[in-house]
């Protein structure tokens, strides 16, 4: 083993300290130094890609991926570089397919069926399926259309249909909307033909998608962010959405408000997400959890009036831990682990469960 870890970031974002790296990597390198292995960020481009592969698959036994595939002009020559450097026996941390798996907002659909997503969420891949069935979503009620990528909020849009009491079924295409975006809270209004045709570039590119889900009320009392260590929920963010008439961003941006909490102080809901740990697994392709991931949450009523947690996304890819720097400890605990329990496995295979 070469026992060295090699960290790839992305240049830019706001999520940097003064020299232009995250302010929670460098605790990961101290905890991995402290434990005999050395560790390195390095800032990926498309343009130095060939050379970033050769050097870490001379250099390190794994990397762990610090980038936010949405922030990449284009993300198919970084993931390219990750399938093979997995393949070429790097450790990925996560794995490429894995990311995809958890980090797309499709993963919400596809747990749809579980207690945690309601049955009335959609994915759409082109403009013919979203044209035929998201006017009849939304003829149920509010909702939230979302692309695929980023973590800003730009992209999510609240659908409301104005003047509601005049349709039935299904709300004509020049029905009135009034639009709401996550990234700053700000409304616009649209005809759903209008809209629909403003959606299109949500569904271009190879990873073009929406996600159509019902408007939750509740985030009003906040969204609710598990951090999870592999199954382990290991701290609580509560953010609270601005106190305005149209917020419902749980975006720093936007002005909601964050709350630090111990898990201990969420036992229901921990013990919901470490529950379903198997489940979210099974239903997202039987990867290996991700090291450090994220699943948010917004309080729903069910038939019985009880609290009900849906979930909202999952991130598993950029997830920042800026709050709880002692985190790099577990984090390179983790590290040491796998690569432990890697060394006597063929690693051509090991992005799925042992
Ligand atoms: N179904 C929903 N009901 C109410 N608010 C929602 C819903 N889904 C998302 N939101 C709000 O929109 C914000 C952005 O949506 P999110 O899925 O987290 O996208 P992003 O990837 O941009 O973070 C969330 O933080 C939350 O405040
Ligand atoms: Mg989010």
């Amino acid at each position: 083993m070469k026992k060295h870890v090699i960290i790839f970031e992305a240049r830019g974002g706001t999520d940097k300290g003064q020299y232009g790296f995250r302010n929670d990597s460098k605790p990961i390198i101290d905890s991995l130094k402290s434990r005999g292995w050395t560790a390195e960020i390095i800032f990926y481009r498309d343009e130095d890609r060939g050379e970033i592969y050769r050097y870490t698959h001379d250099k390190a036994d794994a990397y762990i991926s610090r980038v936010n595939p949405g922030n990449l002009n284009d993300e198919t020559g970084y993931f390219q570089m990750l399938k093979e450097l997995v393949s070429n026996g790097i450790e990925g941390l996560p794995h490429p397919d894995a990311m995809i798996a958890y980090g797309a907002k499709n993963s919400v659909e596809r747990l749809k069926g579980t207690e945690i997503v309601p049955e009335d969420v959609y994915t759409y891949y082109d403009f013919d399926t979203l044209k035929e069935n998201f006017p009849k979503s939304l003829a149920k009620g509010i909702r939230v259309l979302k692309q695929n990528r980023g973590s800003t909020g730009e992209g999510i849009w609240k659908v409301d249909v104005l003047n509601k009491e005049k349709y039935k079924n299904e709300i004509p295409f020049d029905a009135l909307l009034k639009l709401t975006e996550a990234r700053d809270n700000h409304t616009e209004e649209k005809t759903l033909q209008e809209f629909l045709e403003f959606c299109i570039q949500y569904l271009e590119g190879n990873n073009g998608m929406l996600l159509d889900m019902p408007f939750l009320a509740r985030i009003k009392e906040g969204e609710i962010r598990v951090l999870m260590l592999r199954n382990k929920a290991v701290n609580v963010v509560h953010k609270k959405p601005a106190d305005q008439a149209d917020a419902f961003s749980a975006t720093l941006f936007s002005g909601a408000i964050y709350r630090y909490d111990e898990p201990t102080q969420w036992p229901e809901l921990v013990r919901l997400v470490e529950r379903m740990v198997p489940t979210i697994q099974r239903k997202l392709g039987n990867y290996d959890l991700p090291l450090i991931w994220t699943a948010d949450f917004i309080l729903d009523t069910d038939e019985n009036g009880n609290d009900k947690y849906i979930l909202g996304e999952i991130n598993a890819s950029c997830v920042g831990f800026t709050t709880f720097l002692e985190l790099s400890e577990d984090i390179a605990d983790e590290v040491l682990a796998l690569m432990d329990a890697e060394s006597a496995v063929n690693k051509r295979w090991a992005a799925f469960t042992r």
